[in-house]
């Protein structure tokens, strides 16, 4: 990582989340009635970069939203959490929207209809990224512009994480261009496992097991497995991306590898205890109250 290169850019999706509280998916056929529902900024990016900029790194988000209400949501939260907002408004496409089924053990089921989020453009990438030393991906956005995203940080000097989120293919294409490859159980399947990771040229792979903890695989070394912090769960939405954007923040920050995944685990314990993938309750003191707890 270059001394000239700070904080973090994420490029990612930036959604709107509609969600429903309900015991159980609804059948073919079939109206469940929920119990309540609610609206909240969601999208992996938007939810990775504003764990990013709560937990204490310079943070900034390259993304495309629509001209409408659902994005002055999304930006208001992006303002609060103090991220620093790359974010084009599109006058063809309404802003992303995701339909996401909150279940009472705190596990969700997500649909994602990507409106402007399909127009993110390999410059609009290039452009997010210029000066960060750690550039943070996923997959919700079109791949040539997470390519783009990679290939340009790599270039410049940074550190690259992408979290192939939803699982896609084209995943092993990149991975020349990241450093370290963000992936939980059904999407490290997906792509044939951890083995073939490695052999297509995946450095360090950090496998996310939920209330499994995480496990850091890298070429030629043990793996290394941390546990996850004991909680109970009130909504498991953006857990996850609450732990790459920290492990993110953390690896900017210059901490190791080990510890930044300690970190991360506890940033995703704090959202995971409240409703929505974002949350104000993340902050550096609630992660260090949870890690020094262990
Ligand atoms: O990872 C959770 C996120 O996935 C939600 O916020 C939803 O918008 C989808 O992008």
């Amino acid at each position: 990582m270059s001394d000239t290169l700070t904080g973090v850019a994420v490029v990612g999706s930036a959604n709107l989340d509609l969600v429903v509280e309900v015991s159980r998916p609804p059948r073919v056929g079939e109206t469940l009635l929920g119990r309540s529902g609610g609206r909240f900024s969601g999208g992996k990016g938007l939810n990775q970069a504003v764990a990013s900029a709560r937990s204490g790194a310079p943070t900034r988000f390259c993304a495309v939203v629509g001209a409408d209400e659902a994005a002055d949501v999304l930006q208001q939260t992006l303002a609060d959490a103090g991220v620093v907002a790359a974010v084009r408004r599109s006058a063809d496409a309404p802003t992303g929207v995701a339909h996401v089924l909150a279940f009472d053990d705190g596990d969700n089921s997500i649909i994602v209809a990507a409106g402007a989020n399909a127009e993110l453009a390999p410059d609009d990438a290039v452009a997010g990224i210029a000066g960060a030393a750690v550039v943070l991906a996923q997959l919700e956005v079109p791949v040539p512009s997470v390519a783009a995203a990679l290939r340009a940080g790599r270039g410049a000097g940074a550190l690259t994480i992408l979290n192939a989120a939803p699982a896609h293919a084209a995943t092993i294409g990149m991975l020349a261009d990241v450093d370290v490859l963000v992936v939980n159980e059904t999407e490290c399947a997906e792509l044939d496992g951890i083995d073939r990771l490695h052999a297509a040229g995946a450095r360090t792979v950090v496998l996310t097991q939920g209330a499994g903890g995480v496990t850091l695989h890298r070429t030629d070394e043990q793996p290394l497995h941390i546990d996850a912090f004991r909680i109970d769960p009130v909504d498991s939405t953006g857990a996850g991306d609450a732990f790459c954007g920290v492990l993110a923040a953390a690896l900017s920050q210059g901490e190791c590898i080990e510890d930044a995944l300690v970190r991360a685990c506890a940033a995703g314990a704090v959202v995971a205890q409240h409703r929505g993938a974002t949350t104000q309750e993340l902050s550096p003191a609630s992660i260090a109250a949870l890690v020094s707890s262990r």
